[in-house]
């Protein structure tokens, strides 16, 4: 029988050569990482060997390991929190463990006791504390990564693994902080596909989405809004969820729609958390919450008879993200704020619901204190 995680197994070798700490306002997402690292083996025969916390290092591998050459690799991005007493906290990391493990069965990678693998990134998170800044909109990225292993070149299930987990202390996501962006509808390139792994998170799926992206910016768009099919479904923006609040026009009611999990679309913790706090806050006031299909026509039409309320991004490493307009056809989807706005007002609420609960200000069962 092959072994589990198991975290009373973890080892910790602490750096001896601790980084100087860089100033909050000099954070550029992902560049920076903390003193340590936490790693565990895994073999086919022997199963996860014992967990190791070490100084942050390069991974040594042989040229020929398959990650290298048929993307045995996923990914899950979480963050930490440093609340006002100094405590730190994990937002739902059930949910990105039982992502994680989806993600890695679907590429013949083990799968692991995600209970386990939370006590260890709640250990490793507070070990580097010294890294989270204590500032709203801050916090440290965690990025737990599996890649296989195996030193072949032939087609097949991986026979050995590593889990690893890293840590970026963020600041706001984009170098230009809390802005509405500006996006390209785009048909021309699919993101997912029915049938495919778009709602994995397989680092297989983000690199053929930059070249697109590319594009868009130099006609002056931030991000794709990928379309999908003939009927032009919106299905998500960059690497993000979204978000569109519109007013019904036969009933007049107010709607906030997202995409369905039909397979195309990621199964986002932010995404889930909005709909959440959406159905619980929202809908109270007359809103209805809709995770069904919708088309860029129907965008377009909302837009164009002023019932396009407010649009957004949803995903960890932004929250939440406002969207001016989107280029679509020739023509520019205004998504309804004013020149002068940055941020709708639903857009706003969440991000400040949201990080009530991130930062523990509102006591949640979603908050995990490490
Ligand atoms: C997110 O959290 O929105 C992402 O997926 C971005 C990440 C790939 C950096």
């Amino acid at each position: 029988q092959p072994l589990d995680i198991d975290p009373s197994k973890l080892s910790i070798q602490k750096t001896s050569s601790p980084k100087p700490l860089l100033a909050s306002k000099d954070l550029v997402f992902g560049r920076n990482f903390t003193d340590h690292m936490l790693t565990i083996e895994w073999t086919s025969t022997h199963g996860w060997s014992s967990p190791q916390i070490v100084p942050y290092q390069n991974l040594s591998l042989d040229p020929a390991t398959c990650v290298f050459h048929y993307a045995f690799e996923c990914f899950e991005g979480m963050k930490a929190y440093k609340d006002s007493k100094g405590q730190i906290r994990l937002f739902r990391p059930d949910k990105n463990m039982e992502r994680f493990n989806k993600s890695a069965a679907r590429i013949a990678l083990p799968t692991f006791n995600p209970s386990a693998m939370i006590e260890l990134i709640a250990k490793f998170a507070k070990l580097e504390s010294r890294f989270i800044p204590e500032e709203k909109g801050y916090s440290l990225y965690l990025r737990p990564t599996m890649i296989g292993t195996q030193k072949t070149l032939g087609v097949g299930p991986p026979g050995s693994a590593l889990l690893y987990v890293i840590a970026s202390p963020v600041g706001p996501y984009y170098p230009t902080g809390f802005k509405a962006v500006s996006l390209e509808a785009t048909d021309y390139a699919v993101r997912a596909w029915p049938g495919g792994v778009g709602d994995k998170k397989l680092g297989a799926n983000y690199a053929p989405c930059i070249v697109p992206q590319i594009k868009a910016m130099s006609r002056g768009f931030q991000q794709n809004l990928w379309l999908f099919g003939e009927e032009e479904y919106v299905t998500e923006v960059g690497t993000m969820n979204f978000f569109v609040a519109i007013v019904n026009r036969e009933t007049g009611q107010k709607e906030l729609l997202t995409a369905p999990l039909d397979g195309t679309i990621l199964e986002g913790v932010t995404r889930d958390s909005v709909l959440s706090l959406a159905r619980e806050r929202l809908e109270p006031e007359g809103w209805k919450i809709l995770e069904r299909k919708y088309t860029m026509k129907e965008v377009a039409e909302a837009s164009e008879e002023g019932r396009l309320i407010e649009a957004f991004g949803a995903g960890t490493a932004a929250i939440v993200s406002p969207v001016r307009a989107i280029s679509w056809k020739g023509k520019l989807v205004n998504c309804g704020l004013k020149e002068t706005e940055e941020s709708g007002e639903i857009t706003m609420k969440m991000k400040n619901w949201m990080e009530a609960r991130q930062y523990g200000d509102e006591e949640h069962e979603w908050s995990y204190v490490c």
